[in-house]
């Protein structure tokens, strides 16, 4: 790790725990708390849970292995790293970017506009840049995805202040749906505590991966898991939480559509920080003395707990106190102060609540900044300070258009009318439209690409290579002699065995993830129908 540090004068984590906990605070954000809870709740509840569990099991955490393998191999940001390990020429991206350009042109044809130009622009670009494109769309991806973020983290703060001039105090659903639709649609005080989001991130990002990055993320990550276990106990405690339960254990699946399962799939990139590179970068601050598959599996389990848990925080009360579960994206924000109305001291407890939701939001949204600060540094040799500040000026600029676009504003009336024009359905703000493109189509279509590029292009053997760098034998043990136990046994560790780690992560490298992703998105387009 030293060694690293002094002939590439990159800085590292400060060991295993500190990266373990940076990733995981990466992972465990508004997606878990905020994102996860309503639209469990729009999609039916037990049924959806079990399909994103699948998800993240099959999808997740391979991916997840492979970024963190690309980032500690490269030690470059995501844009750095496909630059460095992309061939000359590559067969399968020409054929990609022709497949692009086609379905381009389909989709013009079914007079899908937006969609059609935006595949014809993208094939064209796969054909120029080949892989180089995954690394550099997933900086773009990070630079938009970051700018809503950074709103609702604003919206955070905003509910801290109102929770403190104790205007939080609802025991039913109408005012405090009210309360909520006033809230967001006011662009003045909401670009305000945007603001001040975006300068927190800035301010971490800007002490580096040590003092800044890792330190913010040990104190906050443990102090959310205590302020979360209490806030379950009392909502478990109201009367009448069971039917909450059993919203979120007893899977129904005639609630649960196709629709439904592509949601699941992009939510566990978006959950797990994947399809944009964010782990590359983190991972290549890891040091070569740490194990890969062991850290990927504490991060994505430490992930799924958070999810479990705000379900568990959440779905009780909305029971209990017979709110809507399908409620949408205010959903956390009208229920969790009407339980805090409900215990003593309420708006001290609401008052912490939204400012550990903060503290969420914030160890995630500096794994964006640093991604964007990250490839600035690295391909663009900007000083780091300065990379920091200017990128986040940017990203404020865009968050505050998706702050207004969800107001009632004048001057974005019309971007109203042409973003629901160009892509259909239903009436989309800025917002929306950065949202669903952003978490929708390009995480998991980074997804698919990074799992092929890793798969098939650099190589499964170049991967484990690197992979078996502080993973002792784990990487070659038989899977029953691992799963027994055995690992260190030494007559049961010789020889070269068929089914390890190493091979079952190459299979679903190279075959599952892609086909479970290709599969989620030709269902979505409505050209597969496997419902019967
Ligand atoms: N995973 C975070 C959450 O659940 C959000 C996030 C942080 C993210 N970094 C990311 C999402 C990178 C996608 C890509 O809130």
């Amino acid at each position: 790790m030293k060694e690293n540090r002094e002939t590439t004068g990159r800085e590292n984590w400060s060991g295993r725990l500190g990266f373990i906990l940076a990733a995981a605070g990466s992972a465990i954000g508004l997606g878990n708390i905020w994102r996860f809870p309503y639209i469990t709740g729009e999609n039916g509840g037990g049924a959806f849970i079990l399909v994103y569990l699948l998800c993240v099991a099959i999808v997740g955490l391979p991916i997840m292995i492979c970024e963190i393998t690309l980032g500690r191999h490269t030690q470059r940001n995501p844009a750095g790293c496909f630059a460095m390990l992309t061939p000359k020429s590559s067969l399968l991206s020409h054929f990609l970017g022709a497949g692009m350009v086609l379905t381009g042109i389909a989709l013009l044809v079914f007079q899908s506009y937006g969609w059609g130009i935006a595949a014809l622009v993208l094939g064209a670009l796969v054909f120029r840049k080949s892989w180089r494109l995954v690394g550099i769309m997933g900086v773009l991806t990070g630079f938009l995805i970051l700018s809503y973020y950074s709103v609702v983290g604003g919206w955070a703060i905003g509910y801290a202040v109102k929770a403190a001039a104790n205007q939080l105090s609802f025991d039913s659903m109408e005012p405090a749906k009210e309360t909520f639709v006033n809230f967001v649609s006011n662009p003045l005080p909401v670009i305000g505590f945007h603001l001040l989001f975006m300068l927190l991130c800035v301010l971490i990002v800007y002490k580096g991966i040590q003092k800044g990055i890792e330190t913010a993320c040990k104190i906050m990550v443990p102090l959310l898991f205590i302020i979360m276990l209490m806030l379950i106990l009392r909502g478990l405690t109201l009367p009448g939480a069971d039917a909450g339960i059993r919203f979120c254990f007893t899977p129904d699946f005639s609630k649960l559509t196709a629709q439904g399962v592509l949601i699941a799939l992009s939510h566990a990139f978006f959950t797990l920080s994947l399809g944009m590179g964010a782990m590359i970068t983190y991972g290549s601050y890891l040091g070569k003395d740490e194990n890969i598959f062991g850290a990927a599996v504490w991060i994505v389990a430490l992930d799924t707990l958070f999810a479990i848990l705000a379900c568990l925080m959440i779905f009780p009360a909305v029971f209990a106190m017979g709110f809507e579960a399908s409620e949408g994206p205010g959903l956390l924000f009208q229920v969790v102060p009407a339980v805090f109305h409900k215990i003593p001291f309420g708006p001290l407890w609401a008052v912490l609540f939204f400012l550990l939701l903060l503290m969420a939001a914030l160890s995630s949204g500096i794994s964006l900044l640093e991604v964007v600060t990250a490839y600035l540094v690295d391909e663009r040799k900007w000083p780091r300070h300065q990379a920091v500040v200017l990128s986040g000026i940017v990203i404020f600029q865009l968050g505050a258009l998706c702050a207004v676009s969800l107001g009632d504003w004048e001057a974005m009336r019309g971007t109203e009318k042409i973003i629901t024009a160009c892509f259909g359905g239903a009436k989309a703000s800025f917002f929306d439209l950065i949202d669903n493109l952003t978490s929708n189509w390009m995480l998991p279509l980074g997804g698919l690409f990074i799992a092929l590029f890793t798969g098939w292009i650099w190589g499964v053997r170049k991967a484990i290579e690197e992979i078996r760098h502080g993973s002792k034998n784990f990487a070659d043990v038989h899977l029953l002699t691992l799963m027994a136990g055995l690992k260190d046994d030494p007559s049961h560790n010789g020889g070269t065995h068929p089914l390890t780690l190493a091979t079952l992560w190459g299979i679903f490298i190279r075959f599952v993830c892609p086909v479970a992703i290709l599969i989620t998105f030709l269902h979505t387009i409505g050209w597969l129908n496997l419902t019967p």
